[in-house]
């Protein structure tokens, strides 16, 4: 199992995902992440944006051209956003931190 860190403004969790499920998956094994995945994994609704800690970009697939369109369109996209429901989990992301952004509203 590969874990994950998840981080929001109700602090942080780790949770446990198999090899080969994404990010935005993992998200969903802890029901208080408010992490959204709206349109399950789809890569059209950008609902499951989130920051990956600096020290882990370089072990990410890279980004697609889908993404990098749906990453133009977010107001509040940095230089380490991803959409989770892009990346896949392998072993080298073992303990990757996740930052999710405050929702609007
Ligand atoms: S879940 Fe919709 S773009 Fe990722």
């Amino acid at each position: 199992m590969i874990r994950v860190k998840f981080v929001d403004e109700r602090g942080e969790r780790v949770v446990e995902a198999a090899e080969g499920e994404t990010l935005m998956q993992a998200a969903r094994y802890d029901a208080f992440t408010t992490l959204l995945g709206e349109c399950g994994g789809s890569c059209i609704c950008a609902s499951c944006h989130a920051y990956i800690d600096a020290a882990w970009l370089q072990a990410l697939p890279p980004v697609s051209i889908n993404e990098a369109q749906m990453l133009d369109v977010i107001e509040n996209c940095r230089y380490n956003s991803r959409l989770t429901c892009r990346v896949r989990l392998k072993p080298e992301l073992d303990g990757i931190t996740v930052r999710i952004p405050r929702r609007a509203g």
